[in-house]
């Protein structure tokens, strides 16, 4: 490990870091979800923390809180903003590191969904309900637009805001073609791509990232390494890019 990661060098900063996949309700038993276990967000909560920052874990997951760290239990996307929004006005580094739900049923059933029934001695029916889906708020570019407005106001920078973006490379581009793309879309300062696939990244303990910074530039790469390895690699050029700040 570097041995800045042994000091203090996030020492009193407020971080704040979004984990997990959200879980968007269709009736009181059933949700929408995602593979994402949330490893990558609690790795990067244990490492900042353990480098004197004061850390919010914004989750859906049911993994152990890091010592040390502040939980704010979230569900759906919708709740994921909410907390966002309120622990980025006073921080001085966002990571959403959480994998949101693009989409969420447009209606939520108070009661139970219920199989119509065959009439005795009726065949079983064949009709199915069929789920309309509406679009999630885009929380990362939500966070940025607020931040820049603020900033306007009062002339105090706000939070470093960092995004992540689990990619395939794909018959467009590659991973980092991606991300780039990605990166200026969403305005963030830092974008974190690690690649994904079937059994690649998504719950797994090891992952490979790519650090883009401004323009694009590639910053920093790390893996296929531990998330602990990998959340060193992206909070050192936290470090790197608010020290840069002017
Ligand atoms: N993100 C977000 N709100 C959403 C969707 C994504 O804040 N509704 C954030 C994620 O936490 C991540 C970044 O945006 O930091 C990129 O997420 P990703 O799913 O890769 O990007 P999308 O813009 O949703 O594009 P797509 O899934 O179509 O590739
Ligand atoms: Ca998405």
């Amino acid at each position: 490990e570097s041995p800045r990661a042994q000091g203090s060098s996030l020492a009193g900063l407020d971080v704040v870091i979004s984990a997990g996949g959200t879980r968007e309700p269709l009736d009181p038993v059933r949700y929408l979800g995602n593979r994402s276990s949330g490893k990558q967000g609690y790795a990067l909560a244990t490492v900042a923390a353990a480098r004197g920052a004061q850390v919010t874990l914004v989750s859906s997951a049911s993994l152990p809180t890091p010592a040390g760290v502040r939980l704010v239990a979230v569900e759906t996307a919708r709740d994921l903003e909410a907390a966002m929004s309120e622990a980025a006005r006073t921080a001085d580094v966002v990571v959403m590191a959480a994998a949101v739900a693009d989409f969420r049923p447009a209606t939520y059933a108070e009661a139970k969904i219920k199989k119509t029934q065959a009439a005795p001695g009726e065949a079983e029916p064949e009709d199915a309900p069929v789920v309309e889906l509406v679009r999630n708020p885009d929380i990362l570019a939500g966070l940025v637009r607020e931040r820049d407005s603020r900033r306007e106001r009062s002339g105090e920078p706000g939070p470093l805001i960092v995004g992540f973006a689990a990619e395939t490379g794909d018959a467009e581009g590659d991973v980092l073609h991606h991300a780039r793309a990605k990166l200026a879309r969403k305005g963030c300062d830092l974008l974190v791509a690690n690649e994904v696939g079937v059994g690649v990244t998504f719950g797994q303990d090891d992952t490979t990232v790519h650090v883009l910074g401004p323009g694009g530039t590639l910053l920093a790469q790390a893996g296929p390494t531990t998330k602990a390895a990998a959340s060193a690699a992206v909070l050192d050029a936290v470090e790197d890019a608010l020290r840069d700040r002017p």
